[in-house]
């Protein structure tokens, strides 16, 4: 561990500006600094460091944080990582507070199953490379396999000797507990009943070699062991079991190795195997990891989901089973990634192509051969079903299916329109058979027990993870715009509703003199709109207030007036303020209109999306809320069109504001 000093020592001695300038160009902007952001591709600098604050501000990811942050963000470390990463580049001397034995009888369980779990891997890593055996069988073996020296190391391979419980009596002579030993499953205790205080001890993983698994920040896990004797009664794998510091669903082997090539590269191959993993990675392509063998599971995908939005799936050679795989990779959709999918000549997987092919011929053929998915399964679905109309039917279902899982609507779409050429369908077939499905999955959701659901409640669905979340930043925006604007008088470009000499109702330009408060204040009335969020709703009746009752506003007398959770809150909105100097007038000023318009317009913008957002999702809600009774059902409908009438007044306004 590193000691609280030395954690100290690094936040007074680094350098923001300094730490940040190593991955991104700087250029100084007043007193503070400015860049690409390092998270987006962008062309306009977005990316703000302030030398004074020591923390930085990315307005186009909304990431932002001290000098840990920017590490753990951009390079993906972990905390601890970050410190030493720190103390390397400033040359401090890290203190490691040393366990004494008591402390390491103090430490938790899973501490102590991690310790035992670091120390086997050290073990077995010794016995490869320091004993006779060891160097004579295993390490021969990963030689034959091609792994070179600095590979075998890299991903900390090891051997376990051919003995009954030789690993087992090195841990428990250096005092780990045979307690840990067993339950991270390295030791497998059996009753002896002639000896009933004195246990049978074997080592789970005898005669085998072994490859850690690693979690994200590198700390060892558990463990694979293959092996070496062409036995078929034995399994080709032995596995750590589940335990407290492994769960294997939320494992993807390699994870620690490969996730800043993952973010870099932006798309994440996934394979069977470990020796893919490690094969790929000693050709150069390091952004891979492998489920293990096991079906991939949705934590999995979400720990990819961190990295990036693209993974490419690598099929082994043999189309066995290619069919069941497809189905896993729903799953995958349905967190709204994009995923390829390549396969492999007959006869080989990546570990073969990747040990017999330089880097530029892999390279060329995932380039050529990754296939998008949906495209690819059609592909595969129509060429089999090409003569047998009952099975085109089921086809159709089957790909919709996996359609139906992805969460963008547009991309839905397209995928609609490429199917039904390759299938060789109209496309109104296949549309009607989505929203059956839809509606199929919309039944079995509300059979499921309903969470009460306020009107304007942000749904949160866990299966999609969503990045921003839209309401929150839009109703910050908009204290935002209180707080900086608040008391300006702008002129509002709007529509307005009225009365033809025919008396129809029609939408008629208006220009609109108002204080920027009023107007906002007005516009969320005009739709019974509160802030969802308790501490902007909060500020927002104490702005409104203020600007209301004073004619000079001053934030200063403003912010006295606050409690401090709310002061944090307005500060750090405040801190923004630079974005608008930098982001949007810097563009918006190449319009004649200058600043002032600007404002309204921002204004009227952000009013109306939040409008547009609420209904939409208000729309949402009614349509999964299929009700039991006809006359409930002739209710919510017509809502619905009243909302969808809203909804089409306000993106008139809306686009007219952005015209
Ligand atoms: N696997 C497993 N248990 C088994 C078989 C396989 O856990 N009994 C997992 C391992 O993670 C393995 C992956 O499934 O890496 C793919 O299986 P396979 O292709 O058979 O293994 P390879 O690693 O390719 O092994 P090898 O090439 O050495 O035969
Ligand atoms: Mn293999």
């Amino acid at each position: 561990m590193i000691s609280k000093s030395s954690i100290d020592q690094v936040f007074e001695t680094a350098r923001l500006e300094e730490v940040i300038g190593d991955f991104v160009q700087l250029k100084k902007s007043g007193s503070n600094f400015k860049g690409l952001s390092p998270f987006t591709d962008e062309r306009t600098p977005s990316f703000m460091v302030s030398p004074v604050k020591q923390i930085w501000k990315d307005f186009s990811s909304g990431k932002g944080g001290n000098v840990v942050a920017f590490l753990m963000e951009h390079e993906h470390f972990t905390y601890p990582e970050a410190i030493r990463y720190l103390a390397k580049k400033y040359n401090i001397e890290i203190e490691e507070t040393e366990r004494t034995d008591e402390q390491k009888q103090e430490a938790d369980e899973r501490e102590s199953m991690y310790l035992v779990s670091e120390f086997a891997q050290k073990h077995f890593a010794e016995m490869l490379w320091e004993t006779e055996l060891g160097k004579a069988i295993g390490l021969t073996y990963f030689k034959e396999r091609g792994f070179t020296p600095d590979t075998i190391k890299k991903f900390g391979l090891g051997y376990c000797l051919d003995q009954w419980d030789g690993f087992t009596k090195a841990a428990l002579d250096q005092g780990y507990r045979l307690n840990y030993l067993e339950k991270t499953g390295l030791t497998i205790v059996k009753e002896n009943s002639q000896n009933p205080g004195d246990p049978r001890k074997f080592d789970r993983f005898k005669g085998r070699v072994m490859f850690p698994i690693h979690s994200m920040s590198g700390r060892v896990l558990g463990f694979g062991g293959r092996i070496l004797t062409n036995d078929k009664k034995a399994a080709k794998y032995q596995n750590s079991p589940e335990s407290d510091i492994y769960h294997k669903s939320k494992v993807l082997y390699g994870i620690y190795y490969a996730k800043q090539a993952i973010a870099k590269e932006d798309n994440c191959f996934l394979v069977e195997g470990y020796t893919d993993v490690i094969q790929l990675h000693q050709r150069g392509i390091e952004n891979v990891v492998s489920s293990s063998g096991t079906a991939l599971t949705s934590e999995q995908i979400r720990l990819i989901n961190r990295l990036t939005k693209n993974i490419t799936v690598l099929f082994d050679g043999d189309a066995a089973g290619l069919r069941a795989s497809l189905r896993g990779i729903d799953l995958i959709l349905e967190q709204g990634m994009n995923v390829k999918v390549c396969t492999f000549p007959e006869g080989e997987d990546p570990d073969s192509f990747a040990k017999s092919n330089e880097l530029e011929e892999v390279n060329r053929y995932l380039a050529d051969h990754a296939k998008d998915f949906i495209q690819f399964k059609a592909n595969l679905l129509a060429k089999e079903a090409a003569n047998d109309p009952i099975k085109r039917a089921e086809t159709v279902r089957d790909i919709v299916n996996s359609i139906a899982k992805i969460p963008d609507g547009i991309k839905q779409e397209i995928y609609i329109q490429e199917c039904a050429g390759i299938m060789n369908v109209s496309e109104s077939v296949l549309f009607s058979t989505l929203a059956q499905i839809g509606k199929k999955n919309q039944n079995e959701a509300s059979k499921k027990p309903a969470r009460e659901e306020k009107a304007f409640d942000v749904v949160k669905n866990d299966a999609t993870v969503e990045k921003v979340d839209v309401q929150y930043e839009l109703e910050r925006k908009i204290i935002e715009i209180l707080l900086l604007y608040g008391n300006n008088t702008e002129n509002f470009e709007d529509l307005v509703l009225k009365e033809s000499e025919e008396g129809d109702l029609i939408l008629e330009p208006e220009s609109i003199k108002s204080k920027v408060y009023e107007k906002i204040f007005l516009d969320l009335q005009d739709d019974e709109i509160e802030l969802a969020n308790e501490h902007f709703r909060s500020i927002y009746y104490k702005l409104i207030e203020a600007l209301n009752q004073t004619e000079d506003f001053k934030l200063s007398s403003f912010l006295s007036g606050l409690d401090q959770t709310m002061v944090a809150e307005v500060s750090s909105i405040m801190m923004e303020e630079e974005k608008y100097t930098l982001h949007n007038w810097e563009r918006k000023d190449i319009y004649p209109k200058g600043k002032k318009i600007g404002v309204a317009q921002l204004a009227s913008e952000t009013i109306l999306t939040l409008r547009c957002f609420l209904i939409k999702k208000r729309m949402l809600a009614l349509q999964s809320n299929t009700k039991e009774s006809v006359e409930d059902n002739r209710e919510t409908l017509e809502e619905i069109m009243n909302y969808l009438h809203l909804n089409k007044l306000l993106n008139k306004k809306l686009n007219r504001v952005l015209s």
